[in-house]
Order: C-alpha cells, then sequence, then structure tokens
C-alpha cells in the first residue's frame, strides 16, 4: 500500500499567505499541516508516499525533506498546472504502479486518525473506498448517497438538493482500477478532472465503491476561518512543556508550551497556547488558543484565537483575536497619532478594526 499527498493546486482562498507559501505549509499549533498529514499516513503504516507538488515545489522540498526525519519515504511529483484531482492519480501513475493506495488531499487535517477505516479497506479492498463525514450544508460538498450496507449508489458534486448529509472529504483509498476510471472520464465544466467523476464512472460499472464514515474532527484549511478553528482544536490536546525561560513577574494558566530559547518577561499566557523557540514576549497577553512561531517578537501585545508565523512583530497593540499574522509582518502602534490608522498591506489582505 502506498500513498499519494496533493499539495498543489492554487490556493486562492489562502490569499495572501498563498502567494508566499503553500497552503499546505501553514502551521496549525505550530506545525505545517501537511506535516500532521504526513504522520497521520505514517500511523496506518504507509511509509512509500507520493506527494504531488506545483510550483512552490521548493519551499514544500525543504520543510519535508526525504521525509525521513518524519520516517517516510517521500517521492515529489511534479504537477505543471493545477488539472484536478484525478490528474493528479493520472500523473502519478508511474509511482503508483499496481499497489493500492490512499489518496489525501494535503491540507486535510483529520486529527482524531483514519486506523480504522484504513483497516475497512484491507479487510474488504472494494474498488474504492470514499470517507465520508456529516455535514450540516452538503451544498459545497462532494456528497455521497449510500445503500444500508455502506455501499455508494451515487456521487453528486455540489448537490442543490442533497439527498444525503454525508460529504467527501479529502482521502480516499483505491485499488488499481481507479487508474481506468482516470483514463475513461473527460475534464469537468471548471476544466479539472473531477477524482467524483472517476469514483462515479466505477459506480456507474457496477464496482465495489464503498463508504465509510469518519467521526471524529476533520477540518480543510483551505479558508483562514478553519485554519484558526483547526489551531483552536489541536491546541486542546496540549500539555504544557516548558522549555524556555519565564521569568518570575510572568503567569501561565491552562495548557502552556515555550519552547527551548523562547522568553516571557512580564506577561500572561492563558492556554492553550504554543510560544516557539527564539521568541520574545514581553509585558504582554498571550492566548488562549494562540500558537506564537519562532523568533517573534512581542511587545506590549494582546493576542488571543490567533496564529503568528515566524519573525513577526507585535508592539504596542492590544485586542488582537482571530487574526493570522504571515511571516516576518509588524503590526505596531501607529507613527502619526493615536487617532490615525496606518495600514501597509499586500494583495488580498484583509484588515478588520474597531469602528
Ligand atoms: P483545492 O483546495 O480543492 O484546490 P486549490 O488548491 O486550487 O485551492 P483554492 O480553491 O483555494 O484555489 O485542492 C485540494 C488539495 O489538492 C490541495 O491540497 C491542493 C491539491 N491539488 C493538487 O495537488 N493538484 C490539483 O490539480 C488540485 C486541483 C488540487
Amino acid at each position: 500500500m502506498k500513498a499519494l499527498v496533493l499539495s498543489g493546486g492554487s490556493g486562492t482562498r489562502l490569499r495572501p499567505f498563498s502567494y508566499s507559501m503553500p497552503k499546505q505549509l501553514i502551521p496549525v499549533a505550530n506545525k505545517p499541516v501537511l506535516e500532521h498529514v504526513l504522520e497521520n499516513i505514517r500511523s496506518i503504516g504507509v511509509t512509500e508516499i507520493g506527494v504531488i507538488v506545483g510550483d512552490r515545489a521548493a519551499q514544500i522540498e525543504a520543510v519535508i525533506g526525504d521525509g525521513s526525519a518524519l520516517g517516510v519515504d517521500i517521492t515529489y511529483i511534479r504537477q505543471e498546472s493545477p488539472d484536478g484531482l484525478a490528474a493528479c492519480v493520472a500523473l502519478a501513475r508511474p509511482f503508483l504502479g499496481d499497489d493500492d493506495f490512499v489518496m489525501y488531499l494535503g491540507d486535510n487535517m483529520l486529527p482524531d486518525g483514519i486506523q480504522p477505516i484504513a483497516q475497512e479497506f484491507a479487510a474488504r479492498r472494494p474498488a474504492a473506498q470514499v470517507v465520508v463525514h456529516k455535514v450540516e450544508d452538503p451544498r459545497s460538498f462532494g456528497v455521497a448517497e449510500l445503500d444500508e450496507n455502506g455501499g455508494v449508489t451515487r456521487l453528486v458534486e455540489k448537490p442543490q438538493q442533497p439527498r444525503s448529509d454525508l460529504a467527501l472529504i479529502g482521502v480516499y483509498f483505491f485499488t488499481p482500477a481507479v487508474h481506468e476510471a482516470v483514463a475513461a472520464i473527460e475534464p469537468s465544466a471548471r476544466g479539472e478532472l473531477e477524482i467524483t467523476d472517476a469514483i462515479q464512472w466505477l459506480v456507474a460499472r457496477g464496482d465495489d465503491v464503498k463508504a465509510s464514515e469518519y467521526q471524529g474532527y476533520w477540518k480543510d484549511t483551505g479558508r483562514i476561518e478553519d485554519v484558526l478553528e483547526c489551531n483552536r482544536y489541536l491546541l486542546e490536546g496540549l500539555s504544557s512543556e516548558v522549555l524556555g525561560e519565564v521569568d518570575g513577574a510572568s503567569v501561565l494558566t491552562g495548557p502552556v508550551v515555550i519552547e527551548a530559547g523562547a522568553r516571557v518577561t512580564g506577561s500572561r499566557i492563558d492556554g492553550p497556547a504554543v510560544i516557539a523557540a527564539g521568541t520574545v514576549i514581553e509585558d504582554s497577553h498571550i492566548g488562549p488558543h494562540t500558537s506564537i512561531g519562532g523568533d517573534c517578537t512581542l511587545s506590549g501585545a494582546q493576542i488571543g484565537y490567533s496564529i503568528v508565523l515566524g519573525d513577526a512583530s507585535i508592539t504596542q497593540v492590544r485586542g488582537l483575536h482571530g487574526s493570522v499574522i504571515g511571516r516576518a509582518a509588524s503590526v505596531g502602534p501607529s507613527s502619526i497619532d493615536d487617532t490615525h490608522r496606518r495600514l501597509v498591506i499586500g494583495d488580498h489582505t484583509r484588515v478588520e478594526v474597531a469602528a
């Protein structure tokens, strides 16, 4: 059994971050989403992993390398343009050979694990096994209609009147039968080779296509709101570990991780919160549900339910909430006077300020 992780794509919904980094490297609980994905795959005993990468290949390779640090063996597969999830399967055919494989979207988080689903697939080996999850409004998802035995009778992409609340989420198990389906389908109206069409092709041919329900926590981290919410969920499972320096004037409450080399003075940190190595926090109030990346400087800051990426600085600004601050960004007081707000912000950036 192999794995195919899709880490190309355009990531338009995650602008402005996706202008300068692949969205799969956005940190959740201070670890790139893609690393969480690879660990999840390793936990089902699969170590031979093909990773589809687009024009951000170099950044992904710089972070993940050959996978050995994560106990997996990575083969990078370059996709020239984001032609669809089924196009990724076709592109990876030489890597996949005639092995069964799990296909995993590199921006999807299933932190409660997929072991039981992987075992189900290994035991029954249907042509394809999709992972589904109950959602409140299925109209923006691929939706699976099932018979009473968990067999898929129909897949419908973004139905206006859904006949089931089971959305396809970012994990699929396949036997090599999928390659015939991928070769047979045509691009969709949006010009992509769709994996739902390939699976529907198998259903229509009468192949055994099963669905397994994932009942744990799931997030597609394609949008900022979802990244923040996923960060909150993962931090809920945090255990305290203080390896950096915390002075006597600081107060830590709840689960707080302070990595070695971080320094906290005169501050309050309400967990769950994680502060990465090299970061300096002074006279600030951090948390809860906040991740601060490495080598940041926070001084006179107050920030909760947020993610700060590496090398950023926040000086004398309070009341930050639900924020994501990019790498080496700086947030500070007005240089004009205290009635002005001066913004130097990049394309497709979003700023919300109190009226
Ligand atoms: P999406 O999030 O559906 O697509 P996207 O990356 O283009 O994002 P957006 O809608 O914000 O523009 O893709 C799901 C995952 O699959 C994601 O990790 C990117 C990856 N992917 C590829 O690797 N190749 C592709 O051709 C496509 C369409 C997606």
